[in-house]
């Protein structure tokens, strides 16, 4: 080709990287990609086949470990970790650390066998999934260092299982196996069935970089053998897939005492707005949906644009998408690479074959013979049709117009998933007014995909909970050094006799500011310890619930300053001071104790202590590596449901009801079941105090009847089970319904942990600079 064709024509030519180091690795360990038991390798058998989606070839075969060697595994790991525990925060560094030290130095064979299992472009596999998982262990090797120091109250969980997906196979298990490791766990972690080839790269590096037998643990397989580690002998499984899996695993561990945490789907929004600079932003969404074919968890797959600019955007976006170089994934000159395996292209050709709405544009390029999909775009869709809505996990973009802001994060939000979004404005006071409005973990301003180790990313609704990278995701993988006392169940005293009363003061229930009467119509006699009947509780249903939960919903606490939320919090504490001896008599008259004045101090305090809170739970700017900050921001979680304990029904309703309006939560409290006019009395206090209606209610009733409901209710964000492990179950196994997050509560003097319960990060990346 001559010099004056190549400035004609423009044409990069080819630049494909050598794949031989990598074949030939994959033949010195028998062709066979098996389990990493205890330092050893297999057994491995050939029991299917692991393929280079470019091309259709066999790469090697896989074993498919099965239940008792998966036992066995777990076992393995179960035995190593007191002694990595004890190793101490120090040593472990040095060995993740070492760790680091020979990914760096074998990051060219990881990159390489990284795109000829997965299918990405060597361009992304060699500068950003490699880099970034070599990122995570330096990162943690700190965090180990300073766990001694840092965390001194939190421990290890103990044994944790991991399952990952098959789109950034490396990058997936180092942010699953950094954090664990560093803070004393041992791990028994699955790849993907598509993808576990540097699975066992890693495995090797861990050989060499001294980590002790046991300590890693890798268990090739399918579904079935992830299976088998959920329902294994684990403290904890952490999971990244899609949410069907992860809605299975909610269910799988519902009955256990598991730690879970999951980072499922996303169908995250790209909004563009009338004063962006618009090229960047076309430059942004090839990063947002055709990296890595777009089979991206946090992908920007759905594109919002401004109305005014919408014509001249999609445009050039096409322009732009004619240009894209789609072909042999390690040919570095290549943007767009293979899909990662037939059956996930079928999917994503059923899923655009099934839509009949709007315009749907393929880029104008050459397309080369088998896994591999066109870059797309499908114009002129509503927030409603299936494809606004369904995660396609492709490269296929959709794209819809909007008027106003609140329009567009309406848009936004209109959909079951909560993990990404970007936005694109010239208006910096603009962006950073909308990024508290999208329910999104992680938001991008004026730039996409940023990903960091010290940075914490996870999402919120159906795409999971818990947070990976940073000091937040640190919390998933250890727990409070003191465990606390599981609640203990009391009985109802019974009893008989009338309250001597002649007008009948049957409490009510507490809803949306009002006292209410149970949509059951029925109530409890709640006797004294001595048998004299000391009133009535009303039996809530399903039906209070929903009100209760359609109150929360419509009050605007969220949104009010911790300032203000601090002044309601001291004066709820005023006017149960005042109100003290009256409580106290309460209280020792129903639980046949003498307890009831220490208790309301107690109360009281605790209001104090979360006003005290409420201005002071913060955030943190986050150091990572971009000219720009990544803000850690704490947002309520939402709407919560708590369970309270049987024992102390004043302070253990005072309790979560702190924490979560601290925090600017709202809240359904399902008071004690044995002991609950402390609860009935108790909303003429928060009817004396400022409180909006709805952010507290009150119900009273039995809390296995309450409890599914809870789990299975839609529109429940949390729910506190802080009253046993009878209720906690009920609501664990309808858990999944919304991916719901179950908390049992902690210690009452570990302020932060109630608050944490409180609160989700969001992480807005901001990038300095024009
Ligand atoms: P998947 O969720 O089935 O697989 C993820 C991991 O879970 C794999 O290691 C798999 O072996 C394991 N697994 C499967 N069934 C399991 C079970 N019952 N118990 C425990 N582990 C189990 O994802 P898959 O089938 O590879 O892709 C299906 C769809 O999921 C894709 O089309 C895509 O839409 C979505 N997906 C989303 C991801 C994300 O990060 N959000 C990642 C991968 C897939």
């Amino acid at each position: 080709m001559s010099i004056e064709t190549i400035f004609n024509t423009m044409d990069y030519g080819t630049a494909p990287e050598d794949r031989r180091a990598a074949l030939q690795w994959i033949a010195d360990h028998g062709g066979i990609s098996g389990p990493y038991v205890n330092g050893t390798w297999g057994p491995f058998r050939d029991d299917m086949p692991v393929c280079n989606p470019a091309t259709g070839e066999k790469l090697a075969g896989m074993t498919i470990t099965s239940a008792d060697e998966v036992a066995a595994a777990v076992a393995a790991a179960r035995k190593a970790q007191p002694a990595w525990e004890a190793s101490g925060g120090p040593a472990r560094a040095r060995v993740l650390y070492a760790i680091a030290r020979l990914m760096q130095k074998h990051a060219r064979l990881l990159s390489v066998m990284e795109s000829l299992d997965n299918g990405k472009p060597i361009r992304e596999s060699r500068d950003i999934d490699i880099p970034l998982a070599i990122r995570h262990f330096y990162h943690h090797a700190g965090h180990a260092q300073l766990m001694p120091t840092a965390l001194v109250d939190r421990v290890a969980l103990g044994v944790c299982g991991q399952i990952i997906p098959w789109n950034f196979p490396l990058l997936m298990l180092a942010w699953k196996i950094a954090p664990a490791l560093a803070m004393g766990n041992t791990v028994v972690l699955k790849p993907a069935e598509y993808t576990p080839m540097t699975a066992m790269l890693f495995a090797n590096i861990c050989a060499q970089a001294g980590v002790p037998p046991g300590v890693v643990n890798i268990i090739t397989g399918d579904g079935s053998t992830g299976e088998a580690l959920t329902a294994s002998n684990v403290d904890k499984i952490a999971f990244t897939g899609s949410t069907a899996v992860g809605r299975r695993i909610q269910n799988a561990t519902a009955t256990s005492s598991k730690s879970l945490t999951l980072e499922l789907g996303g169908k995250s929004p790209y909004i563009v707005f009338d004063d962006a600079d618009i090229d960047s932003a076309i430059e942004g969404l090839v990063d947002a949906i055709w990296f890595n074919q777009g089979q991206v968890c946090c992908a920007g797959s759905r594109l919002l644009v401004h109305e005014a600019i919408a014509d001249d955007f999609h445009h050039r976006l096409k322009a732009r998408m004619d240009k894209l170089r789609i072909g042999d994934p390690l040919d570095k000159s290549i943007d767009v690479g293979a899909i990662v395996d037939p059956i996930q292209l079928a999917q994503i050709q059923r899923l655009v074959a099934a839509n009949d709405a709007g315009e749907t544009y393929h880029a104008n390029t050459p397309v080369p013979e088998g896994c591999f999909y066109p870059p797309t775009l499908i114009t002129g869709l509503h927030a409603a049709d299936t494809l606004m809505q369904e995660e396609i996990f492709g490269p296929v973009l959709v794209s819809t117009t909007f008027r106003t802001q609140a329009e567009a994060i309406e848009i936004a939000n209109n959909t079951k998933y909560g993990l990404a979004a970007t936005i694109w404005t010239e208006n910096i006071n603009l962006a950073l007014d909308i990024a508290p409005k999208l329910v999104a973990g992680v938001v991008w301003v004026n730039a996409t995909n940023l990903f960091d180790a010290a940075a914490g990313f996870g999402g919120l609704r159906e795409s999971g909970f818990g947070r990976e990278g940073g000091w937040e995701g640190l919390q998933a993988y250890s727990k409070p050094a003191t465990a606390i006392a599981p609640p203990a169940s009391i009985a109802a005293f019974s009893g008989q006799g009338t309250t001597g009363e002649t007008v009948d003061r049957t409490a009510k229930l507490y809803i949306g500011g009002k006292q209410t009467r149970p949509d059951s119509g029925y109530s409890q006699a709640v006797f004294g310890a001595k048998g004299p009947l000391l009133g009535h509780a009303p039996m809530a249903s399903r039906k209070d619930i929903r009100n209760a939960i359609q109150a929360q919903a419509a009050c605007g606490w969220g949104k009010i300053s911790g300032h203000l939320r601090a002044q309601i919090l001291y004066y709820i504490a005023e006017n149960l001071t005042a109100q003290a001896t009256g409580f106290a008599a309460r209280l020792d008259a129903m639980t046949g104790t003498t307890t009831g004045a220490s208790e309301v101090d107690a109360a009281v305090d605790i209001l104090f202590t979360y006003a005290a809170w409420a201005d002071k739970f913060e955030g943190r700017a986050k150091s990572v590596p971009i000219r720009g900050v990544a803000l850690a921001m704490r947002e309520p979680v939402g709407r919560i449901a708590a369970l309270c304990p049987d024992a102390a029904p004043l302070l253990g309703l005072v309790m979560p009801m702190a924490a979560a309006l601290s925090t600017g939560n709202t809240i359904t409290l399902c008071a004690s079941q044995p002991f609950p006019l402390a609860a009935t009395d108790f909303y003429h206090i928060i009817e004396a105090s400022d409180v909006p209606a709805g952010a507290v209610n009150i119900l009273t009733g039995s809390q296995a009847d309450l409890a599914p409901h809870l789990g299975a209710h839609m529109d429940i964000d949390s729910v506190w089970c802080l009253s046993g492990e009878g209720a906690t179950q009920a609501v664990k196994v309808k858990a999944s319904s919304n991916i719901k997050r179950v908390w049992t509560g902690a210690a009452p003097e570990d302020h932060l942990s109630w608050l944490d319960a409180g609160t989700e990060i969001k992480t807005i990346w901001i990038p300095y600079g024009e």
